[in-house]
């Protein structure tokens, strides 16, 4: 049986993305079958890193009951080196700017159906089409499409930064919505200064602090990395650099995540 895992925040720019790609690139270089999801369509992101060249099908129209998903679906397996590699498939969001504004307008009604149509994924990728893992990249926030993302999964992932704000929202998020869904659920504290994680005994008073507010497991605490920055959201770290220390992280992270 496969998996599903939605990556979540309460804020944006919390790594979402970042940690979805590279995630999904760590499951398919261990041989898994993947297939990730670009579900933040107020702010399309998946495309800017896997071109897809005439594709004539984004996630929007299958929410919209245009198409079937293996329209929407590309596959990038190909882009892995080495061998034993899972399938790596990729379905984009539509990034137009009138596509956005359409998703942005879409009544409740339309959000129920939609989350029909992301219900019936489970069949048609996992059963049918024997995937491992199905990994949505969702919106920050609390909108319908990113509540119905977490609904259709199995797994979720908060990632939260270290900014006032985005702790309190987050606090808020976890207490009130994933109570309520009672999915399976882990926080990943992103982008943290290097100097507060330095000794091990300050990453464990990290984490503990963390679940205590939460009452959440933490899968990790990642530090700001000046690599990542300046790679600008273009390198797939678990495929270029898979001996970098955010590349190991997120091995971690997928372990932690088998265990929760
Ligand atoms: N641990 C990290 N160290 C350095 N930069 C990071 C880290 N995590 C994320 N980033 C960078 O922060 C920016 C926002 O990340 P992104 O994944 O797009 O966030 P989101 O999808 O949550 O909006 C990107 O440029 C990304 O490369
Ligand atoms: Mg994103």
């Amino acid at each position: 049986m496969g998996k599903i895992i939605a990556f979540h925040s309460y804020k944006g720019g919390t790594g979402k993305t970042l940690l979805s790609i590279n995630l999904a690139a760590t499951y398919a270089r261990k041989g898994k079958n993947v297939c990730l999801l670009d579900l933040d369509f107020r702010a399309p992101s998946l495309q800017a890193r896997f071109k897809a060249n005439g594709n004539e099908y984004w996630l929007n129209d299958y929410l919209n009951g245009a198409c079937e998903i293996e329209k929407v679906l590309i596959d990038l397996s190909h882009l892995l080196s080495g061998n034993g590699n899972g399938k790596f498939l990729v379905g984009l969001a539509n990034p137009s700017t009138e596509a956005i504004r359409e998703m942005t307008a879409k009544d409740r009604k339309w959000e129920m159906r939609a989350l029909g149509r992301l219900l019936s994924l489970r069949n048609s990728l996992l059963n049918d089409m024997h995937l491992d893992y199905l990994i949505f990249d969702t919106s920050p926030g609390l909108q319908y499409s990113s509540i119905n993302a977490i609904v259709a999964a199995d797994v979720a992932i908060v990632v939260t930064s270290l900014d006032t704000s985005d702790i309190k929202g987050t606090q808020r998020m976890t207490n009130e919505l994933y109570d309520l869904f009672e999915k399976k659920t882990g926080i990943v504290v992103n982008k943290v200064l290097v100097d507060m994680l330095s000794s091990t005994a300050g990453k464990e008073n990290f984490s503990e602090h963390f679940h205590n507010t939460h009452n959440l497991p933490v899968l990790d605490t990642i530090p700001c990395f000046c690599d990542v920055l300046r790679a600008g959201g273009t390198c797939v770290f678990a495929e270029e650099k898979p001996e970098h220390a955010f590349a190991k992280t997120v091995e971690r992270i997928a372990q932690k995540i088998e265990k929760l």
